[in-house]
């Protein structure tokens, strides 16, 4: 006879190990690459506030929700949600959506943190030197354009990620996220006292510290909704994973504030330390995805010791993207440990396996040479396509159904026993019962919808 999954179940081997590999989950490239260029594009300041309330409203009770689920089964997200709706196939349904959901995300989250290890190696090559900006601003578009080169880059990061997940939760997860999650605090904040110098700090400063009520708009609005959820790794069924590590005896609410307060705090640090350049070379804050890929090289080109502050920056972002494929890769194999019952090791080669091959086209997607036809067709390319089914429709709907899950079909008793663990603060439960029934569900279907374009707010308050 097999032994009960909850024998062999590991364990966290400490409470700060859990919060610097959840942590490390949530500040990724989300935090470091998009939460600049989307603050910049809406404004600034007033884009942060509602970053800042979205987190604590709507992404503080949803991780907890993820978490509840995760202790109280031991399991990841299919056996999750099977178990407590005692066995209803849909809502075993919800989990294998939510499995999905890190299938596809990973296989082209990888395409990107390839490219921050061709960064790295650009940068040791010192491949600004004697460059003009606009050279060094087409190596980017020259990167996109080559196939092999992304497929390269893309499987050596799934490599990386494959070989810290082997060790398992302990040896591999938890031991990297102790080194590289605070190495990457490191560098960032030595980066960040280097902006601090720089003479466009204090209009940076002001740019995203002061809101602007002008220009808050409700598509603004649902964009910093929108970030902030795929920021706290919501969605996937990942929380809810790295919960089913977790004692009995933990306190999830506070453990819950405390990791998104810090990846909170790092977007900010990181926006604050990437404007001040942007401001002192009189560029404009909303330059788009190619911020850091673009915008950055030129700026260190030009700065003193371009080839150490250049390398840091992207073996930053190396650190920040590991920490969160990892826990992609986490989630696969723990589901397809207990749906297949498959080794570790096997689940590990296989999901890598899967996630490269469905991540090609999206490797490919800048050079054409796979569906050739998708852009004209879709008028997005195949990488666009996917990244913006999975943004727009498929993670807010998760966490939809995660929110009503928790909020009205698990069983009362257990849920409220998870959310209190060892603690006492009872008069937090109504307050999270009442953002999860109500104000959660509300918020992302006006979510789905403009996010879908069903509806759009704007137009509407325009009218
Ligand atoms: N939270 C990560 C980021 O902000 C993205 C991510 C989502 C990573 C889901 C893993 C899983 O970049």
């Amino acid at each position: 006879m097999s032994k009960p999954i909850e024998h062999l179940r590991e364990h966290w081997g400490s409470r700060f190990g859990f919060m610097l590999a959840a942590a490390g989950s949530a500040i990724g490239l989300g935090s470091l690459w998009k939460f600049p260029y989307v603050a910049g594009d809406h404004g600034g300041g007033a884009f942060v506030l509602v970053y800042l309330l979205a987190t604590l409203f709507i992404c503080v009770p949803l991780f907890i929700c993820e978490l509840v689920m995760g202790r109280a089964t031991q399991r990841g997200a299919v056996e999750a949600f099977s178990i407590l709706s005692r066995q209803s196939q849909n809502w075993k349904g919800m989990g294998w959506l939510a499995l999905t959901s890190t299938l596809v995300v990973y296989s082209y989250y990888a395409v990107v943190s390839g490219w921050t290890l061709n960064y790295v190696i650009l940068s040791l090559s010192n491949f600004t030197a004697g460059k003009s900006p606009e050279e060094i601003r087409a190596v980017f578009d020259l990167l996109l354009k080559a196939g092999g080169m992304n497929l390269f880059w893309q499987f050596g990061f799934l490599l990386l990620t494959a070989a810290v997940v082997w060790g398992g939760v302990r040896k591999g997860i938890e031991h990297w996220a102790k080194i590289l999650t605070p190495a990457l605090l490191a560098i960032l904040i030595a980066l960040f006292f280097y902006a601090i110098t720089m003479p466009g700090f204090h209009e940076a400063l002001r740019f995203l510290l002061i809101p602007d009520f002008s220009k808050v708009t409700p598509s603004g609005i649902l964009s910093a909704v929108g970030l902030s959820f795929f920021t706290a790794s919501l969605g996937f069924g990942i929380i809810l994973t790295y919960g089913s590590y977790l004692r009995p005896d933990e306190n999830l609410p506070s453990m819950t504030v405390a990791i998104l307060g810090s990846t909170l705090g790092i977007a900010l640090i990181a926006a604050l330390t990437i404007f001040p350049i942007v401001f002192s070379f009189g560029f404009s804050p909303s330059e788009g995805p190619g911020l850091v890929f673009k915008v950055l090289p030129v700026l260190f080109s030009q700065l003193p010791a371009p080839l150490l502050i250049s390398t840091l920056f992207f073996l930053l972002l190396v650190f920040t993207a590991l920490t969160s494929t990892v826990s992609l890769l986490e989630n696969m194999t723990a589901n397809c440990i207990e749906q297949f019952q498959w080794s570790r090791k096997k689940s590990i080669v296989l999901s890598t396996l899967a996630a490269f091959m469905l991540g090609v086209p999206s490797a490919l997607a800048g050079s054409g040479q796979l569906f050739p036809s998708w852009q004209p067709i879709y008028n997005a390319d195949f990488f666009a396509t996917i990244s913006t089914l999975w943004d727009r429709w498929f993670l807010p709907l998760s966490g939809l159904l995660i929110s009503i899950f928790v909020g009205y079909v698990m069983d009362r008793q257990l849920r409220d026993k998870e959310f209190l663990g060892s603690s006492k603060a009872s008069y937090l439960l109504p307050g999270w019962l009442f953002l999860i029934r109500y104000v959660v569900p509300i918020v992302l279907i006006l979510l789905i919808l403009e996010g879908t374009n069903l509806v759009s707010f704007d137009a509407l308050i325009h009218n």
